[in-house]
C-alpha cells in the first residue's frame, strides 16, 4: 500500500498491539462509503433516512453517555508540565503512553482495523499537513470521509514525507464471538496529544470531537504546536469572503465561543441589497504569511460538523441547503416519514418523534426530542454559498480578524484594536455570559481566549507570545485589522437590542471600510467605535437611543471589567505576555479619564 516506512512500521507495531482481526486500508471511494454504511446499517449504527426526503443519508444515536468533547478527559503530554499551561490537563508522556498501551492492548480483538490517510487542506497545498488516524470504527471512518480528504490520493502526496499519526479505538473489543452494540465505546475515555512526538491517541469514545481526529485534536491541538514553531497560525476561526455591491471582495476570519452563531455567520445572507457573504470555512482556519506579505488562509476540512438544534430555513437557510443529502445525523430526532428532525428546525413540533434516545416523543412531554449537542456531518461542496476559491491551495488573503462574545452589556456591538497588540489583548480576553433567569440580570463571566481554551495545544501563555510575537513582523508583512463584535448587547428588559443573523452584515459592511481606512469611528475608551452615522442603518427599525444604547461605555462597568481581566490573567502567572498586562493597565487609565 506504502513505501513509507514510517507509516508501514508504526502500523505493523498498532496491528501487533491492537490484534484486529483484519486490517482495511481506505481508498476513499464512493463504494467503500457504501460498503462501510451498509455495514453500519446492519449492526443498526445507521438507520438510513428516506432516500426521496434525504437521499444517501444516515442518521445514527449515540450510547447515551458518549455525545460530547470530553475536556476533563483530553490531555497534552509535553515533556515539561508548564509546557501544557494552567488550561489543559498534563501528564508525563511515559506515564501516560504505559497507560495507553495497556488500553489499547487487544483493544480491536473481533474487529477490523481501519487505515485512513488524510489531507487537512487541499491536497498539495503548502498549508495543508498529512495524518494517517487508524480506528476500529466504520462510523469514523464515514465521518472522516465528509470532514476531510482522505484515501489513494493522500498516500500518493504523501510519499515518503511526514504524516501525523492518530490512533483511536472506541475500546470495545469483541471476544469470544461477543455480540457487538449499535454504538461501542468504553466509560474510560483519553483523548491524549504528544505536542512534541506530533501525535494522537484516542481512547473510549466514537463521538465526533473525541474521534474524528483531524479535527480539534490535529487541525487544532497539534498544529497550533507546530504553528508556533513555525511562525503561523492554527485558530478556531471561520473564514468568509465578502463582497460589496460594487464587487470589491475581502476575507476575514472570525473566533467566537460555542453558541455565538459561528456556523451561521460562516454562511449569512446579508440583509443589505448587493452585498454576498461567501464561506471558506465554518471552524478552523490555517493562516500563513505570502510573498506579498499578507496572511492568507485556508480551511483545512471539507465538511461541516455542525450543532443541528437551532438549524433553520429562518436562522441559517444555507446550512440547512447543504443538509440535503449524503450527510449523517447523529443524536437528532427520527420523524416518522424516515427524515429528521431537531428543536428550532420548525416553528410547529411534530406530533410523534422518536428521540435521539429511541424513545416514543410527543410535544407534551416537555423533553427534548434530539441531543443539544446533536450534530449533522455533511460535504462542505454542498453548500450553495461556498466561495469560488474555498480549495484553493494557496488559501485566501485575510484583511480582517474578528474577535467576539456573548455579552449582556458593556460590550459594543463592535470596535476596532487601536493595533495589533490591542487586538491580542481583545483575543485573550474573549468573553461570554449566560444570562440568569430573571431578565436582564447577568450572569457569569466566562473567559475562552481566542476560543481556544480547550483546544490549545500548549500553554496559553506561550500561545499569547507567540500573536504578540506575529504582530512584531515588519515590512513586507501586512497584518490584518482586528475587531471585536457582540450581538448580543440587551436593554434593561433583557431583550436583545440587536436582530443579528442577517443584518450583521451591516457590521462586517463597517469592517470593511475601517480596512479601507475610512474615517468611520471615534476612539472610546475600549476601542475605535462607529461614528453612529457611519453605521448602515438603512431600512432598519431601529431608534437613535437604541443605537446609543449599543455603544454606549459605563465607566463603573468597565472598571469592573479591568478587575475581571486581571483575574483572569493571574492565572498565566509568569507566562503572561507583559504586553497584555501594559494593555489592561492602559485601559484602566482611560476609563479613569472618562
Ligand atoms: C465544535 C466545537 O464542535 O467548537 O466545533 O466544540
Ligand atoms: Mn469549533
Amino acid at each position: 500500500m506504502t513505501t513509507n516506512q514510517k507509516l508501514k512500521s508504526w502500523i505493523d507495531e498498532m496491528v501487533a498491539l491492537c490484534q484486529p482481526d483484519s486490517v482495511h486500508w481506505c481508498d476513499g471511494s464512493e463504494e467503500e462509503y457504501n460498503t462501510l454504511a451498509q455495514k453500519l446499517v446492519d449492526s443498526g449504527t445507521f438507520i438510513r433516512l428516506n432516500e426521496g426526503l434525504k437521499p444517501n443519508s444516515y442518521y445514527a444515536k449515540s450510547d447515551p453517555s458518549d455525545v460530547a468533547r470530553v475536556e476533563d478527559r483530553t490531555f497534552i503530554c509535553s515533556q515539561n508540565k508548564a509546557d501544557a499551561g494552567p488550561t489543559n490537563n498534563w501528564m508525563d508522556p511515559k506515564e501516560m503512553k504505559q497507560i495507553l498501551t495497556k488500553l489499547f492492548a487487544g483493544s480491536m480483538k473481533g474487529r477490523t482495523m481501519y487505515i485512513i490517510p488524510f489531507s487537512m487542506g487541499p491536497l498539495g497545498s503548502n498549508i495543508s499537513k498529512i495524518g494517517v488516524e487508524i480506528t476500529d470504527s466504520p462510523y469514523v471512518v464515514c465521518n472522516m470521509k465528509i470532514m476531510t480528504r482522505i484515501g489513494k490520493k493522500v498516500l500518493e502526496q504523501l510519499g515518503d514525507g511526514e504524516f501525523v499519526p492518530c490512533m483511536h479505538s472506541v475500546g470495545y473489543p469483541l471476544i469470544d464471538n461477543q455480540k457487538d452494540v449499535a454504538w461501542p465505546c468504553n466509560n474510560t475515555k483519553y483523548i491524549v496529544h504528544f505536542p512534541e512526538e506530533k501525535s494522537i491517541w484516542s481512547f473510549g469514545s466514537g463521538y465526533g470531537g473525541n474521534a474524528l481526529l483531524g479535527k480539534k485534536c490535529f487541525a487544532l491541538r497539534i498544529a497550533s504546536a507546530i504553528a508556533r514553531d513555525q511562525m503561523w497560525l492554527a485558530e478556531h476561526m471561520l473564514i468568509v469572503g465578502i463582497t460589496n455591491p460594487q464587487g470589491e471582495k475581502k476575507y476575514i476570519a472570525a473566533a467566537f465561543p460555542s453558541a455565538c452563531g459561528k456556523t451561521n455567520l460562516a454562511m449569512l445572507t446579508p440583509s443589505l441589497p448587493g452585498w454576498k457573504v461567501e464561506c471558506v470555512g465554518d471552524d478552523i482556519a490555517w493562516m500563513k504569511f505570502g510573498e506579498d506579505g499578507r496572511l492568507y488562509a485556508i480551511n483545512p476540512e471539507a465538511g461541516f460538523f455542525g450543532v443541528a438544534p437551532g438549524t433553520s430555513m429562518k436562522t441559517n437557510a444555507n446550512a440547512i441547503l447543504t443538509l440535503k443529502e449524503n450527510s449523517i445525523f447523529t443524536n437528532v430526532a427520527l420523524k416518522d416519514n424516515g427524515d429528521v428532525w431537531w428543536e428550532g428546525m420548525t416553528d410547529e413540533k411534530p406530533v410523534h418523534l422518536t428521540s435521539w434516545l429511541g424513545k416514543d416523543w410527543t410535544p407534551d412531554l416537555n423533553e427534548n426530542a434530539a441531543h443539544p449537542n446533536a450534530r449533522f456531518t455533511t460535504p462542505a461542496k454542498q453548500c450553495p454559498v461556498m466561495d469560488k476559491d474555498w480549495e484553493n491551495p494557496a488559501g485566501v488573503p485575510i484583511s480582517a480578524i474578528l474577535f467576539g462574545g456573548r455579552r449582556a452589556s458593556f460590550v459594543p456591538l463592535v470596535y476596532e484594536a487601536f493595533d495589533w497588540q490591542h487586538g491580542v489583548f481583545l483575543g485573550a480576553t474573549m468573553s461570554s455570559e449566560t444570562t440568569a433567569a430573571a431578565a436582564g440580570k447577568v450572569g457569569e463571566i466566562r473567559r475562552d481566549p481566542f476560543a481556544m481554551l480547550p483546544f490549545c495545544g500548549y500553554n496559553m501563555g506561550d500561545y499569547f507570545k507567540h500573536w504578540i510575537e506575529t504582530g512584531k513582523r515588519t515590512e513586507p508583512y501586512k497584518l490584518p485589522k482586528i475587531f471585536y463584535a457582540n450581538w448580543f448587547r440587551k436593554d434593561e428588559n433583557g431583550k436583545f437590542i440587536w436582530p443579528g443573523y442577517g443584518e450583521n452584515i451591516r457590521v462586517l459592511k463597517w469592517i470593511l471600510e475601517r480596512t479601507e481606512g475610512n474615517n468611520n469611528y471615534i476612539e472610546s475608551p475600549i476601542g475605535r467605535i462607529p461614528k453612529t452615522a457611519e453605521l448602515d442603518v438603512d431600512g432598519m427599525n431601529i431608534s437613535p437611543e437604541t443605537l446609543e444604547e449599543l455603544f454606549r461605555i459605563d465607566k463603573e462597568t468597565g472598571l469592573n471589567e479591568v478587575e475581571s481581566i486581571r483575574e483572569h490573567f493571574k492565572k498565566f502567572g509568569e507566562k503572561l505576555p507583559k504586553e497584555l498586562l501594559d494593555e489592561v493597565n492602559a485601559l484602566e487609565e482611560r476609563l479613569r479619564k472618562m
